[in-house]
C-alpha cells in the first residue's frame, strides 16, 4: 500500500516512516510513503500558502493554488483522499479497515484554520476526525490514521494479536502482566500463573467487562452480557 502525503512538514512524516515496525513495513515493500511538500508548489517569491479567510475570523486557511497543484502531482484524481480535520467522519477500527483495503492513499494535513472548501470539494474524498479534540497540527493526526492501517495489512504484525486485541470484539483490552511475579509488593493475579486456560480465557472476559463499563459504557449497549 502506497501514502502519499502532503504536507508542510514533510520531515515529520519521514521521522515517523523510518523508525521501528513503520520501517520493518517499508523494508518488506508492504508500505511505501511518498512525501510531498506542499509549499514546492507555492508559486510566489515568499512561497506562500496560506492567506486570511474571506468573511473574517482568526487564523489562516490553506490557499488553493499551491496545494491543488501539490494534489495534481501527487495523481490524486486516480486516488482517495483522505484530509484529517476535526470537522469529519468518525475515525473507528472499522473505518481503518475500509481505507486498509485501498492500494493508495493520499492524505492532505492542514495547519492554520483549514483548507479552502473548492480544494475539498474538488479532491477529497474523506474528511477524517480523530475525536472531540482539536490538534494544530494535520500530521500528528495523519499519523495516528496511517499507523492504524497499515498494521492491518499482512506482514506487519501477526493475525493472532490483531484477534485479540481492543475493538476486535467490541469491548476493551484486558490488563497484561509480565515478570516479576511480585513487583514492589504487588503480585500478578494467581489464575494467570494457573496454566488452566479456559480460566484465564474467562477471568480476561470478566476484566475486559468491566474495564468497557467503568471508561466506556456505551460499547455495552445492545450487547447481552453487562
Ligand atoms: Cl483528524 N485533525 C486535527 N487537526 N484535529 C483533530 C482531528 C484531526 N481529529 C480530532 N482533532
Amino acid at each position: 500500500m502506497t501514502f502519499t502525503v502532503l504536507s508542510l512538514f514533510p520531515e515529520i512524516i519521514q521521522a515517523y516512516f523510518t523508525s521501528s515496525i513503520m520501517a520493518k513495513a517499508v523494508e518488506k515493500g508492504i508500505i511505501a510513503c511518498h512525501n510531498i511538500n506542499i509549499r514546492d508548489y507555492a508559486v510566489d517569491k515568499h512561497k506562500t500558502c496560506d492567506d486570511a479567510p474571506y468573511g473574517g475570523g482568526a487564523g489562516m486557511v490553506l490557499k488553493p493554488e499551491p496545494l491543488a497543484a501539490a494534489l495534481d502531482a501527487a495523481g490524486a484524481d486516480r486516488k482517495r483522499v483522505v484530509v484529517p480535520t476535526p470537522s469529519g467522519r468518525l475515525f473507528t477500527q472499522d473505518y481503518a479497515r475500509e481505507l486498509a483495503a485501498e492500494k493508495e492513499l493520499v492524505i492532505v494535513c492542514g495547519r492554520y484554520e483549514g483548507i479552502d472548501q473548492r480544494v475539498l470539494d474538488m479532491y477529497c474524498n474523506d474528511e477524517v476526525s480523530l475525536g472531540d479534540y482539536v490538534l494544530s497540527s494535520g500530521e500528528v493526526a495523519a499519523m495516528a490514521i496511517i499507523d492504524a492501517i497499515y498494521r492491518l495489512l499482512d506482514g506487519v504484525i501477526t493475525r493472532e494479536s490483531l484477534d485479540e486485541e481492543s475493538f476486535s470484539g467490541g469491548l476493551l483490552e484486558y490488563p497484561q502482566y509480565t515478570r516479576p511475579e511480585v513487583f514492589r509488593d504487588l503480585r500478578v493475579p494467581e489464575i494467570l500463573l494457573s496454566g488452566h486456560h479456559a480460566n484465564i480465557k474467562a477471568w480476561r472476559q470478566e476484566q475486559s467487562l468491566l474495564k468497557t463499563r467503568e471508561y466506556r459504557p456505551e460499547l455495552l449497549e445492545g450487547r447481552s452480557e453487562k
